[in-house]
């Protein structure tokens, strides 16, 4: 039988994203696909650094500022990442299997993220092609993310086809040297349908068949530095590297030749225990001093947090599994939808504060941290 899930296509009327994410539990537990939302929605050991990525946005406290003559119509989120101009500094963070949530898989979600004139980070565990996905959006911009195999053909492969088929920047993924135990997956016996292959890993000629694909991929995900300046001048394309956490490794990458750090501890699913993204923030922004741009992403679940990232130094912010639920209930038209949601929010906050586009707000905003002297 095949995997059988969504494939409506619709705008969606949405009150907030921990709603929808709520919905998206009760209906893929509808569709007996339990472990499969567990394994979007989860994170691992006892989840605690997922629920502090969240909830550590509330020790940041906006101060308003409400005499400027300011009306709605002012308002606009305009932003730009190397080069690319963007209507929102919201982007999407690359995620694995979109096919797990709705037929038209990664397709669907670069198409709803271009018409919400924003830019999609591709999985190298994506359900379709890079020709595929590209090929249903040519238009649109997007970066493809890569995890480091020990196998350097299937490196070679996979960074060769992104450029190929039009990638804008290759963004490595360092995710610490194992994989995050996630136990609700260990518990419920978790693994892939084996209609929803991997299928850039799968075309790689030289691939054992027959295999679990997450078990023979040997990943390498504790990068070394000199890797860096190997990427870029093999694909001739900008690197970034997700997964900084300290402002020491956001330096090392720099000097090492990185093009863009991106802040992540991929949503609370590889170590728990430590620390929130937005309590690392102001640390690696410091360290970075604006010499290249800064993506954040873990926790961002309503605008008020992305003018928060934004204004303790953020350049764009990047949203994970949000993206999937909008994917879920309305294919490309539900990703768009999630994405001018938080995009709307931000707008209120912006509007509300004080404040009337994006540099405005990184320059001109005071946020205070709500326990001080702790
Ligand atoms: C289901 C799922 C699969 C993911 N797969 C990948 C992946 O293949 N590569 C990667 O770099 N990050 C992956 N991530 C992490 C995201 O890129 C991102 O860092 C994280 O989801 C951000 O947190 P948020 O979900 O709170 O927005 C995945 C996240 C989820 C939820």
């Amino acid at each position: 039988m095949s995997y059988n899930t969504s494939s409506v296509e619709k705008e969606l009327e949405i009150i907030n994203i921990p709603d929808l994410e709520r919905e998206f539990e009760k209906s893929m537990a509808a569709a007996a696909h339990e472990k499969e939302a567990d394994f979007i929605v989860g994170g691992a050991g006892a989840e605690h650094t997922l629920h502090h990525n969240i909830s550590d946005f509330d020790n940041w406290e906006i101060v308003p500022s409400v005499i400027h003559g300011l009306d709605e119509s002012k308002g606009n989120t305009t932003s730009e990442i190397l080069g690319i101009k963007l209507k929102t500094p919201i982007i999407v963070s690359p995620s694995a299997a979109h096919g797990l949530v709705h037929s038209s898989a990664e397709s669907g979600t670069l198409k709803g993220t271009f018409n919400a004139g924003s830019l999609m980070t591709i999985s190298t565990f994506s359900n379709q092609l890079l020709k595929t996905i590209h090929g249903s959006t040519p238009a649109a911009p997007w970066f493809y993310q890569f995890s480091f195999d020990q196998n350097q053909h299937l490196n070679d492969f996979l960074l060769n086809e992104a450029v190929q088929q039009g990638a804008k920047a290759i963004v490595v993924g360092v995710f610490g040297a194992s994989f995050g135990r996630r136990e609700r997956d260990i518990r419920n016996h978790f693994d892939f349908d084996p209609d929803l292959p991997f299928r850039q890993l799968a075309a790689f000629p030289e691939y054992p068949t027959g295999l679990d694909i997450l078990k023979v991929n040997n990943r390498k995900r504790d990068i070394n530095p000199d890797e860096i300046a190997k990427i870029k001048k093999q694909t001739g394309l900008p690197v970034l590297i997700k997964g900084i956490q300290s402002g020491e490794d956001a330096i090392r990458a720099i000097e090492n030749g990185a093009d863009g750090i991106w802040i992540s501890n991929t949503g609370g699913r590889q170590l728990d225990g430590i620390r929130s993204t937005i309590k690392a923030l102001p640390e690696i922004a410091e360290a970075v001093n604006k010499r290249v741009p800064i993506i954040f992403d873990s926790g961002i679940r309503r605008g008020q947090q992305v003018f928060k990232a934004l204004a303790l130094g953020a350049d764009l912010v990047a949203i994970g599994r949000a993206p999937l639920y909008g994917l879920h209930f309305g294919g490309s038209k539900g990703v768009t939808s999630v994405l001018e949601q938080l995009r709307t929010e931000l707008l209120n906050t912006m509007l509300l504060a004080g404040v009337t586009n994006i540099k405005k707000l990184k320059n001109n905003t005071r946020l205070e941290y709500a326990y001080p002297g702790i």
